[in-house]
Order: structure tokens, then C-alpha cells, then sequence
């Protein structure tokens, strides 16, 4: 499974990148504007330190505002991939790029529906956001079950990249379903190696340590 980090912030980047487990990164316009920086500034210094994909999201509404968009983020660096919204003119955009060899993460898909036809034009990558339908009482992860059984039945090449991940049981779950993705903030990697035990037990072991002659 591929761990990407959900994030436009540098430091995050660097401090998951530490840690040896980060694959990719994705980005969206709330995260880009919490950083205050300019976008293109921002995935010029990314490519730099993660050699994996990284998810640009275009923010047009029409067609062919989006292809202007992912033609030049795509131009930057070979693992660009372009994020398009969920909407009508996204898959148009979506089908343009697909036939131009640009990869793509579809975003903002809350139901299999979506990410069937999503598949079926042949998305890099399908984002389904399970935080997000959890928040209105919808169960996110019956999606990702809906969306690997659907893709598995017809060999559908699309990547299911499970996103608005809220923490750990949601990256858990998702890995028991064969999900190829999740993409996470950051406080949800460094939670992914806490356990309370864990902890105690090396206190007890240092404390018990302090007998130890020397
Ligand atoms: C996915 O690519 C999105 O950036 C993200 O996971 C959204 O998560 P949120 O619901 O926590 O904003």
C-alpha cells in the first residue's frame, strides 16, 4: 500500500519524508491557501524532495480551463499528476488528458456510481473521501469496499486512493480491502505507530534498566 501525505506544507513533507514512509503527495486549494505561498512555488519545491506522484488540483470549472491548468502543472515535472473535480466538465477534461498521456486523480467522489465511470475513462487515480461521509453519518469505508469490488469485477486499472482520512482505523480498514492508496495528514502518520503500550513498556524497560549494574 502507498502512503501519500495530504498536505502543501514543506515541513509536513519533509518530516514524513524522514520518517522513510512517504510515496507520493496530494495536494488540494484549502491546503495550498493555509500555506500563504504561491502554488507553482509550492509543487516546484515538492518535485524536489519526493520523487513520487504528486496530485495538483485544477480549480476551473470549464473544460477548457482545466487543460490550461494541467498542461502547465503537468510541464513542471513528470510526477504532476492533475487532480480534476468530480463534475461533468472534469471528465471531459479527464478523457482529454487520458487520450494526452496525463496522469490524473479524480477527487472529490462519494459514490461508486462516480468512480465507476471514472474507471471507465481511465483515471491514474480515484479519490473517495471517506472523512468526509463519515461527517454526514455515511459509512465512507462501505464506499472503498463498493469501489475495489466493482473495479476488481471488470480489471478497472484506476487507483483507488483513499482520501479525507480521519485516522488510523480508516487507513486499516482500507488496507484490508486491498485500497491502493491512502493519503494522509500528517498527524494521522505519526499516530499510525502510537500505542499506549507501547510507550509503557519502555518505560518500564528503561526504568528496569537503572538495576542493571555497570
Ligand atoms: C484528498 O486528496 C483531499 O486533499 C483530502 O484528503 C481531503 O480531506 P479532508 O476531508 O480532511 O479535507
Amino acid at each position: 500500500m502507498k502512503f501519500f501525505i495530504d498536505t502543501a506544507d514543506i515541513n509536513e513533507i519533509k518530516e514524513a519524508q524522514a520518517m522513510g514512509v512517504l510515496d507520493g503527495v496530494t495536494t488540494n486549494p484549502s491546503l495550498v491557501a493555509k500555506t500563504g505561498r504561491k502554488f507553482r512555488e509550492v509543487l516546484e519545491e515538492i518535485v524536489q524532495i519526493v520523487n513520487g506522484p504528486i496530485s495538483a488540483e485544477v480549480v476551473s470549472t470549464d473544460t477548457q480551463g482545466m487543460m490550461k491548468e494541467a498542461r502547465d502543472y503537468a510541464a513542471i515535472h513528470d510526477n504532476i499528476i492533475i487532480k480534476i473535480p468530480l463534475i461533468l466538465e472534469g471528465l471531459k477534461a479527464l478523457k482529454i488528458c487520458v487520450d494526452e498521456g496525463i496522469k490524473t486523480n479524480v477527487t472529490l467522489c462519494f459514490q461508486a456510481s462516480q468512480a465507476l465511470v471514472v474507471g471507465k475513462i481511465g483515471a491514474t487515480y480515484v479519490s473517495p473521501f471517506v472523512g468526509r461521509l463519515d461527517d454526514i453519518s455515511v459509512n465512507g469505508m462501505e464506499l472503498i469496499h463498493q469501489i475495489k469490488t466493482i473495479y476488481d469485477n471488470y480489471g478497472i486499472g484506476t487507483q483507488v486512493l483513499v482520501a479525507s482520512i480521519r485516522h488510523p482505523l480508516h487507513l486499516v480498514e482500507a488496507a484490508m480491502m486491498g485500497a491502493d492508496v491512502a493519503t494522509l495528514p500528517i498527524k494521522v502518520i505519526q499516530q499510525l505507530i502510537k500505542h499506549p503500550l507501547t510507550d509503557i513498556g519502555l518505560e518500564r524497560f528503561l526504568k528496569d534498566w537503572e538495576q542493571v549494574p555497570r
